[in-house]
C-alpha cells in the first residue's frame, strides 16, 4: 500500500499555525469549552459520561450511537460506528469494502482521501468530473455511461462538496442511489458538510433516505465546529458497519471517551448549536460574496450553496502555489492553493471562521491579487 502525500494536510502543516489571517479552514469557527457549556447548560468536563477515562465500547458508546442514529431516519445504533473523525470513517469503509482491481468512481475535484486511498488499495479509480458550467453538480448521464463501461464496486460522492460548496438535490441523490443499486455497487456518501445551509430551502439530503445499501460518513468537525474532538461516524447496513468495526480494532481500538461525551452533549443541543453555526456561516458568506462582486476584475466563483468553503478563480498569471505562497509569506494570509485539489488557477477560501479575520484576510488577498 503506497499513499501519496496528502497535499492539503501538508499545506496546512506548513502554514496553519504561522499565519495570522487563516481564511483556509473548512470548519465553522470552533467552539470554546465555555461557549459550548453555555449552550448545553452543563459542565462539559463533569458530565457522568466523562467520569470513566478508560477505553469505551469499541463501536462507540451506546448513547452516542443512538444520538447519531437520530440524524438518519430509520437507522438505529446498530447502523452506527463511531470513529476518529470522518477521515477514519472513510478509511475504514474503503479498506473494509475494496479489493485490488475493483473499479471505484469518485467525483472530481475532491478531498484527496476520497480517491487516494482507493488507489493505494490497488483499485482502478475513475474520476467523475464536476464542472463549473454545471455549477459543480454531478452529471447523472455521465455516471450512467461510466457504469456501463465497467463493473463498478463503489461510487464515492461528497455533498455539500469540498472544495466548491456545491449541494446535491434530492432527485440527483435518488438517481445516484438507484443507479448504484441497479449495478450492485455501494455508494459512499461523505456528508461531513451537511447542516451548514447558506440559502433557505437548499440542503443536500442524506443518501440514507434513498437506499439501504448506502454508507454515509459524518462528523462533529465541520458543521458542528468541534473538529478537535476527532469524533466521526459510519452509518450504513449492519454487515458493513461490522466489517468496518473489525478493521478499527487495528487502527484506533475505540474512540476517545471524553470526546464522545462532549459530542453527545452537543448533539443533544443540536438546534442551539446549529443556530449559532448557521448564522455565522451566512453572515460570513455575505462578506465573501460582496468581496467577490467588488473584485470581479480579479476573482470570480460559482457561489457555494452549503458549507463554508468556496472555490475562487483568480485572474493573476501565476500558479496557485505561487499565489497562496505569496499570500502566506508576504501578507500572513492563509488560503488553500487549488493545486491541493489538482486544479490550478483557483484558491479555496474557508469563510466559517472569525468574521474580522475573514474581512481583513480578504482585503489583503485582494491587494495582493491586484499586483500579481
Ligand atoms: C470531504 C471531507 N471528508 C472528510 C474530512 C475529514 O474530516 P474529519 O475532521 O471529521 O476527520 C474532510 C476534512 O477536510 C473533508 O473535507
Amino acid at each position: 500500500m503506497k499513499l501519496e502525500p496528502f497535499a492539503l494536510e501538508r499545506w496546512f502543516g506548513k502554514y496553519e499555525f504561522t499565519t495570522r489571517y487563516n481564511i483556509a479552514e473548512s470548519c465553522i469557527k470552533p467552539f470554546t469549552v465555555s461557549e459550548l457549556e453555555a449552550i448545553c447548560r452543563c459542565d462539559l468536563l463533569r458530565t457522568t459520561e466523562i467520569e470513566n477515562l478508560g477505553y469505551t465500547d469499541s463501536r462507540g458508546t451506546d448513547e452516542l450511537r443512538e444520538e447519531v442514529a437520530k440524524l438518519y431516519p430509520g437507522r438505529t445504533a446498530d447502523n452506527v460506528l463511531i470513529t476518529l473523525g470522518a477521515i477514519e470513517a472513510n478509511y475504514l469503509v474503503f479498506t473494509a469494502l475494496l479489493q485490488p482491481g475493483d473499479v471505484v468512481i469518485t467525483e472530481f475535484p475532491a478531498y484527496q482521501q476520497l480517491y487516494e486511498v482507493p488507489r493505494s488499495l490497488g483499485c482502478k479509480v475513475r474520476l467523475w468530473d464536476l464542472r463549473a458550467e454545471n455549477n459543480y453538480r454531478p452529471d447523472i448521464a455521465q455516471l450512467d455511461a461510466m457504469m456501463a463501461a465497467s463493473k463498478v464496486k463503489m461510487i464515492v460522492i461528497n455533498h455539500p462538496h469540498n472544495p466548491t460548496g456545491a449541494s446535491l438535490d434530492a432527485g440527483s441523490m435518488a438517481a445516484i442511489c438507484e443507479i448504484a443499486e441497479q449495478h450492485g455497487a455501494v455508494v459512499l456518501s461523505d456528508e461531513v458538510y451537511r447542516g451548514l445551509t447558506l440559502i433557505d430551502g437548499v440542503s443536500t439530503p442524506s443518501a440514507q433516505l434513498f437506499s439501504d445499501n448506502v454508507v454515509t460518513v459524518g462528523s462533529m468537525s465541520k458543521a458542528f465546529g468541534l473538529s478537535g474532538l476527532r469524533v466521526g461516524w459510519v452509518v450504513g447496513p449492519e454487515d458493513i458497519v461490522e466489517k468496518c468495526w473489525t478493521i478499527r480494532d487495528y487502527t484506533s481500538i475505540c474512540p476517545p471517551g471524553p470526546s464522545q461525551a462532549i459530542a453527545l452533549s452537543a448533539l443533544r443541543n443540536i438546534s442551539s448549536v446549529m443556530t449559532r453555526n448557521t448564522s455565522l456561516a451566512r453572515k460570513n458568506f455575505s462578506i465573501l460574496d460582496e468581496w467577490v462582486s467588488v473584485n470581479s476584475d480579479i476573482v470570480s466563483y460559482i457561489p457555494p450553496c452549503e458549507g463554508v468553503v468556496a472555490f475562487v478563480k483568480y485572474g493573476a498569471c501565476a500558479d496557485s502555489i505561487q499565489v497562496a505562497g505569496e499570500l502566506a509569506n508576504f501578507d500572513s494570509v492563509l488560503v488553500v492553493p487549488g493545486s491541493c485539489f489538482e486544479v490550478d488557477g483557483y484558491i479555496r477560501i474557508g469563510f466559517g471562521g472569525d468574521t474580522d479575520t475573514l474581512q481583513l484576510g480578504l482585503d489583503l488577498a485582494a491587494k495582493r491579487l491586484q499586483i500579481m
